[in-house]
């Protein structure tokens, strides 16, 4: 087990890797889940399903009681991010649950009431108080998901951007942080070709996050982006001219 890591720290605020066990790299892609707490109150992003949800919830209670849990924050509706939703609801009974307002209807399909515990995030994204820090629901949509939205702090400045920045690792290799991004990117690249839609969806994430100061990126699967990598990993997105819709003509005629 390697044990969760406090990623940022700022004003009471603390931005939180919720831990790994080794045993989950053999067993489909590996997920990172995070945890925001304000003071006392927390929101917890992208929290995953049965696989994880033991190794999960262990780790969060070393920062926070489950019945403070004000948001569980999820990107999109894959279920390496919502199959464990009514387990969660069930241990985290004040959680209200912040996803796009095209995925909510789907809820009930994993055992979720969605008139009781749902907040629709609308396609412009939204803003939302936890205890006193006002947190930004950026819009993502096509990345990968339509209705896709990242999630930023403007305290510990950690921008969690799910999918987007996501790495998928060889066997035997793995690692938390980030240190060489340009050997990181080889890790990246066919992700971001395969689930990402295009290059215009890129382009209007680009000016969403126009002017936010990031510090941290954190995605959902891969390696977190910190310091200079930031700056690194915007330019590497840009240089991507081809990915998605773009390529799927070249794809179909080259498996034909
Ligand atoms: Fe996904
Ligand atoms: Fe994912």
């Amino acid at each position: 087990m390697i044990e969760p890591i406090v990623l940022a720290e700022e004003k009471g605020n603390k931005f939180v890797w919720l831990s790994i066990d080794e045993a989950e790299m053999d067993k489909g892609i590996i997920t990172n889940q995070y945890l925001l707490t304000v003071k006392d109150k927390g929101v917890l992003m992208d929290p995953g399903g049965p696989l994880v949800f033991e190794r999960v919830y262990n780790a969060m209670q070393k920062f926070i009681k489950p019945e403070d849990v004000e948001y569980i924050f999820l990107s999109h509706e894959d279920p390496d991010i919502v199959s464990g939703l009514s387990l969660w609801l069930s241990y985290c009974p004040n959680a209200k649950i912040l996803i796009s307002d095209l995925w909510d209807r789907f809820l009930p399909h994993v055992g979720v009431d969605i008139k009781m515990n749902v907040i629709r995030i609308p396609i412009q994204g939204m803003q939302i108080n936890l205890n006193g820090d006002d947190l930004r629901i950026i819009p993502a949509h096509f990345l990968h998901s339509v209705g896709n939205f990242h999630l930023y702090d403007p305290i510990t400045k950690v921008y969690f951007s799910g999918d987007l920045g996501a790495a998928v690792f060889p066997k035997g290799s793995w690692y938390i942080i980030v240190d060489n991004f340009d050997e990181h990117k080889k890790y990246m690249e066919d992700f971001h070709k395969k689930y990402m839609a295009n290059k215009k969806a890129i382009e209007l994430w680009l000016k969403h996050i126009q002017g936010l100061d990031i510090r941290i990126i954190a995605p959902q699967h891969g390696a977190v982006i910190e310091g200079d990598n930031v700056r690194k990993f915007i330019d590497w997105i840009k240089s991507l001219d081809k990915i998605g819709i773009d390529l799927l003509e070249e794809e179909l005629n080259t498996n034909t």
